[in-house]
């Protein structure tokens, strides 16, 4: 959602309203995954796949077992379904990496977010968007916005040596 506002010096300010618009990281991984085909309608919690989301520093990935808890039976008989099931064979245990593009001397503590109440969506977006590449943006303004009280959250900490090492 997008804020377009005249000022009366005749300047345009665009704000964008979603707190993280942007890319921040690649996901080399080449077994398929869609978000919204294992959405709620299976009752999986985010956590389930991502288990430091809600108190890690990290969110994490899921590993290979993860996927095969259920998908060690052919779910369908599609030719589709056994593609991937050869390819989640073959996979190695961890097939998912995770590469962060926030500079090393940055801390962002991914769980202390979730526990402070603010929502996985709220940062990352829908299901849909996630699977269509969205990425939440990690510039220093994005993360004051929100610290500073203006994204509708409790004020958090502003001082440099909190974000920074
Ligand atoms: C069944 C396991 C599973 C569940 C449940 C799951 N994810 Fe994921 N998630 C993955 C896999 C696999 C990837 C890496 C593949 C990819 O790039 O999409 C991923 C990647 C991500 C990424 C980073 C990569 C990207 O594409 O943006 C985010 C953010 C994410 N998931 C958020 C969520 C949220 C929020 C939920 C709950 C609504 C959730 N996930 C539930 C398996 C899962
Ligand atoms: C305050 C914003 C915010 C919230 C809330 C948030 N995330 Fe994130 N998430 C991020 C940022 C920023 C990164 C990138 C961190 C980095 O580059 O080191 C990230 C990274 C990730 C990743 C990439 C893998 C990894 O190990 O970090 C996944 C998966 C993910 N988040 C899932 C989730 C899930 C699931 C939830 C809800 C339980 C959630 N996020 C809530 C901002 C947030
Ligand atoms: C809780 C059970 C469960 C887990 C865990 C799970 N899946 Fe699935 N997956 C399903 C079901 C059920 C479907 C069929 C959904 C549909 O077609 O609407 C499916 C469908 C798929 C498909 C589409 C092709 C097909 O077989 O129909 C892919 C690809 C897939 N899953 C990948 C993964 C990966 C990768 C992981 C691990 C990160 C994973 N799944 C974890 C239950 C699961
Ligand atoms: C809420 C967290 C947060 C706070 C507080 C914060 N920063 Fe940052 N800062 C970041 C993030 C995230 C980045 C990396 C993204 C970017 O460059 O915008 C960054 C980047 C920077 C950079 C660029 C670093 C580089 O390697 O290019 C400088 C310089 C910087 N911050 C200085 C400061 C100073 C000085 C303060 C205190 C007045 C401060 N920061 C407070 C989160 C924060
Ligand atoms: C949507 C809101 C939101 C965004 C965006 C956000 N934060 Fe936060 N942040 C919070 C909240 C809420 C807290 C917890 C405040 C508390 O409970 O004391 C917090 C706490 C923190 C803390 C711990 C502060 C302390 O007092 O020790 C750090 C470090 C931090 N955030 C870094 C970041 C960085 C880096 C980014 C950007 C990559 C970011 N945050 C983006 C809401 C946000």
């Amino acid at each position: 959602m997008w804020i377009i506002l005249a000022l009366c010096g005749g300047g345009l300010v665009v704000w964008d309203l979603t707190a993280f618009p942007d890319y921040i990281y690649e996901n080399p991984s080449n077994l398929p995954f869609d978000h919204e085909k294992h959405g709620e309608s299976l009752g999986l919690d985010c956590s389930k796949c991502h288990p430091g989301a809600e108190s890690g520093i990290r969110a994490g990935m899921p590993s290979k077992m993860d996927c095969m808890d259920c998908h060690n039976l052919p779910l369908s008989d599609s030719p589709e379904n056994e593609a991937f099931e050869k390819a989640l064979s073959d996979a190695k245990e961890m097939p998912f990496t995770f590469t962060s593009l926030l500079p090393a001397n940055v801390v962002f503590p991914h769980g202390l977010h979730v526990k402070s109440g603010v929502s996985c969506e709220t940062c990352h977006g829908s299901a849909k968007e996630i699977d269509a590449g969205r990425r939440p943006k990690v510039r220093m303004q994005d993360c004051l916005a929100c610290h500073q009280g203006k994204r509708g959250f409790p004020p958090a900490s502003t001082d440099c040596a909190r974000c920074h090492r």
